[in-house]
């Protein structure tokens, strides 16, 4: 894995737009690290890099936020069960050809795509993250 060190939330952001680019339709992002790493922020540089001008917000409490049939980013922190997921059609966005931005995807573990890509933050400093991909 390559490592980024990023220096402050809008680091985050313009990193986030540029890794867009190296994103196809279809493609799974898994987005790993602890509350307050990061997660939600790369969401938003990944949307704007994908043309999205809508707010990125987190979906914490919607559990999946749809921008389009482009993006869709997951929250999976408050998913207790696979069928509470299949429930609330995980399993059909996925299928959607969209991008799909996951956070706490241990959660979902058996309902991902076979092939994903991921992205680590880990918090080094009160604004320094380091963001492994
Ligand atoms: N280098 C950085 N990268 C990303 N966020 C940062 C950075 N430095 C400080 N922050 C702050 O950390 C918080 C990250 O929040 P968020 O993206 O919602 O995290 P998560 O989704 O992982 O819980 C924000 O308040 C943001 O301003
Ligand atoms: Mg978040």
């Amino acid at each position: 894995m390559a490592v980024y060190l990023s220096r402050s939330a809008d680091d985050t952001f313009e990193w986030a737009k540029n890794y867009a680019k190296t994103l196809r339709a279809g493609d799974t992002v898994l987005l790993e690290g602890e509350m307050g790493a990061g997660k939600t922020a790369i969401a938003k540089g990944i949307a704007a890099g994908l043309g999205i001008t809508e707010e990125v917000t987190s979906p914490t409490y919607a559990y999946i936020n749809a921008y389009g049939d482009t993006l869709f980013h997951f929250d999976c922190y408050r998913v207790t069960s696979e069928a509470q997921a299949l429930a609330l059609g995980f399993a059909d966005y996925f299928e959607a050809g969209g991008i799909c931005l996951v956070e706490w995807s241990e959660n979902i573990a058996g309902l991902l795509p076979e092939r994903c890509k991921k992205i680590v933050l880990k918090k080094r400093g009160e604004e320094e993250r380091e963001i492994s991909f």
